[in-house]
């Protein structure tokens, strides 16, 4: 099976990747996990894959039960944290007992943050079934809920103790759910690795028709230039910050659309509106630039969208938590596989860059 070590001193952790959920019960009797497990859901996946996974964590004499909270964003609260809370005190766990996060990033996200404050911290494992998840959300140790209005707001740093990526749930996956996630593939070849970048683009039909060799072979890239940042800055002080690359102008785009657009096609639009900005400054040539365009197209993200007036989706950005000192932060290509970042993009540049990615 492949496998990525994620290197993070005490908190280092396992990847695992395949295409069924049969080697689980070995994975987590290598780890030495305990036998009192919570397999934290929500209630789209819960139909898909909870009876498969609970059943095979019980065959192995594992005494797991089912959590499942209602699916979507909007219910990333601090209402079913405390569900999930009550879930873990009804099933009798104690600091022992360990919480599997079944789902995609929305639940790993939860079910992670539950981990980090049930009896002031218990371990947990992710299970990814998002492509998002897979290649980003469950690697780098970020749990959290959105409060008042703000994404991830209250959270805490809590590495799982092993991520099992399984990618055949990619073949149940809503197809705007794939697209989103490979916002994030085609984000971490464009910040850190060319030559991931080829891949991806070589093998756009075999990745979009689910051939699980090339997926193991695509998440494992990902993962490994998500966790080398992470190892390099675990606590986002630093480099972490060029995980944000379209995120600035993505996240206004998503305000913009009143979160009705999913978060990875609002990056997509974003990263083209940096790669503008990068262009326009002389940083990447015009052939640099489309292809960054192309290969979002051949996935199937819009490169193009009608926005609301300039000042109104500037204003967006400015409640951007990211702001350093008060200025935006951008992160700008400098080619395929590298970035640099900078506070220093003037309002003329953004209202070009509205005005290029605007249909
Ligand atoms: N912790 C991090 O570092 C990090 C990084 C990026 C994003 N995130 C968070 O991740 C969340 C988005 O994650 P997401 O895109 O996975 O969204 P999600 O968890 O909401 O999943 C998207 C939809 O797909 C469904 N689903 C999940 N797996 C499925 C499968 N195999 N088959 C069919 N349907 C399935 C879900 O029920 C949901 O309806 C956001 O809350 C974001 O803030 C966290």
């Amino acid at each position: 099976m492949e496998k990525l070590f994620v290197d993070l001193g005490k908190n280092s952790y396992d990847i695992l990747f395949s295409d069924s959920f049969s080697a689980l019960p070995k994975a987590l009797a290598d780890i030495n996990v305990p036998k009192k497990l919570l397999v934290v859901t929500d209630s789209n996946v819960e139909k898909l894959y909870a009876d498969e996974v609970n059943n095979l964590l019980k065959e192995n004499g594992y005494d797991s039960a089912v959590y499942a909270f209602t699916a979507g964003e909007e219910n990333k609260n601090m209402d079913s944290i405390l569900g999930i809370c009550k879930a873990c005190i009804e099933h009798e766990m104690d600091r022992k007992s360990m919480i599997v996060a079944l789902g995609g990033g929305v639940v790993g996200d939860m079910a992670g943050f539950a981990a980090a404050i049930f009896m002031r911290g218990i371990d947990f494992v992710q299970i990814p079934t998002t492509l998002l998840s897979q290649s980003d959300s469950s690697v780098g140790g970020k749990t959290g809920i959105d409060f008042m209005e703000s994404k991830n707001i209250l959270g805490a740093f809590h590495q799982p103790k092993l991520v099992y990526i399984n990618v055949g749930t990619l073949k149940t996956l809503p197809p705007e759910q794939f697209v989103s996630g490979m916002g994030e593939v085609i984000k971490h070849g464009i910040i850190r690795n060319g030559s991931f970048f080829d891949y991806v683009e070589e093998n756009s039909e075999k990745i979009k028709t689910l051939d699980s060799e090339t997926l193991i072979k695509m998440d494992k890239i990902n993962c490994s230039i998500k966790a080398d940042v992470v190892e390099q800055d675990e606590k986002e002080m630093g480099l972490r910050a060029i995980l944000n690359f379209g995120h600035t102008i993505g996240h206004a785009v998503e305000s913009a659309y009143d979160f009705k657009m999913t978060h990875g096609e609002c990056v997509g639009i974003g990263m083209v509106g940096a790669s503008y900005i990068a262009h326009k400054r002389g940083l990447i040539d015009v052939e640099t630039l489309k292809r960054i365009e192309n290969i979002l197209d051949m996935y199937g993200f819009k490169t193009r969208v009608t926005l609301p007036e300039k000042e109104t989706v500037f204003s967006f950005m400015q409640k951007d938590k990211k702001k350093i000192a008060g200025k935006l932060k951008f992160v700008l290509p400098t080619k395929i596989g590298e970035v640099m970042q900078t506070t220093d993009v003037t309002k003329d540049e953004i209202f070009a860059a509205f005005d290029y990615i605007s249909e």
